[in-house]
């Protein structure tokens, strides 16, 4: 299958009071047109840091990055031109998609406006459909950030990403920090993304979600992956120590059938 998105021999060092922290090492990753690909591993070991190379927002200190057969990275710049709508991210913390001075509707408004169309009416009317999909009401798409619930304020920074339309989506643990209802709706409308064609870069330390969305995983640990495969097998027969500590640590843990 080919690769939509592909990283090659990617690492992040970060220098911080002196020392240096090898967030990411070393790591080969393929995303497949359709797919969703997970990315699973204890607090710290570089999802986050691999999220943002992936999505363009952090230059790697070696290795690069493949979209479509292309090196995303130009210079000291990423996803130029056309790429540029293509790959879109959620972020962990939904506060930092989200102007907190910005009424959600109009956030989303603004990415419309940016991505789609010039008709400001027009653009309200696209970005109330959007949030309605996620399930905010006009009344919610009224209120501002800070008022809403943690999963609202998720499914407005999922709408926000999807303004640009594109072609992947890199959600940061976008089920954290919300209940099951919120989070069972979330993962619905991501079941639905999926159907609709988008390729989607999903990363959580929450297994049970992984393993309801994905086709394939990768386990990383202190920056690497220390094993990879195709969701199933994965849960079903993991490899790794770290990988079956990982599962056993899900909350109601069964063994699959
Ligand atoms: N800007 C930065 N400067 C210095 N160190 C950083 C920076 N960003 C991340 N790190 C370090 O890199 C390592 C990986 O962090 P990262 O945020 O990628 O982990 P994570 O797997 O997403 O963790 P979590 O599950 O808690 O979100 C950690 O040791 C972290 O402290
Ligand atoms: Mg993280």
């Amino acid at each position: 299958m080919s690769a939509l998105l592909e990283a090659k021999g990617v690492s992040v060092t970060f220098k911080a009071y002196g020392d240096e922290v090898k967030a990411v090492q070393n790591v080969d990753f393929l995303l497949p047109k359709g797919k969703v690909v997970g990315i699973v591993g204890e607090s710290g070991s570089g999802k986050s840091t691999l999220a943002r190379v992936l999505s363009g927002l952090q230059i790697p200190t070696a290795g690069e990055v493949i979209y479509m057969g292309r090196n995303i990275q130009e210079g000291k710049q990423t996803y130029k031109g056309d790429l540029r709508k293509a790959v879109q991210m959620v972020f962990q913390d939904p506060y930092s998609s989200l102007n907190p001075r910005m009424r959600i509707l109009n956030a989303v408004a603004e990415g419309v406006l940016q991505h789609q169309t010039k008709d400001k009416e027009k653009a309200r009317e696209i970005a109330l459909q959007l949030l309605k999909r996620m399930g905010i009401s006009e009344i919610d798409a009224s209120k501002y950030p800070f008022s809403l619930s943690g999963g609202q304020r998720q499914r407005a920074s999922v709408a926000r990403a999807l303004t640009a339309q594109p072609k992947i989506l890199i959600a940061d643990e976008p089920t954290s920090a919300i209940d099951q209802s919120a989070q069972s709706q979330l993962l619905e409308l991501f079941g639905e993304l999926i159907n609709d064609g988008l390729s989607i870069v999903l990363v959580s330390h929450d297994l049970g979600v992984i393993r309801y969305l994905t086709d394939y995983v990768y386990v990383m640990e202190n920056g690497i992956f220390v094993e990879s495969g195709e969701t199933k097998q994965i849960f079903d027969k993991p490899a790794m120590p770290y990988t079956q500590k990982l599962i056993s640590s899900i909350p109601g843990h069964k063994k699959a059938k």
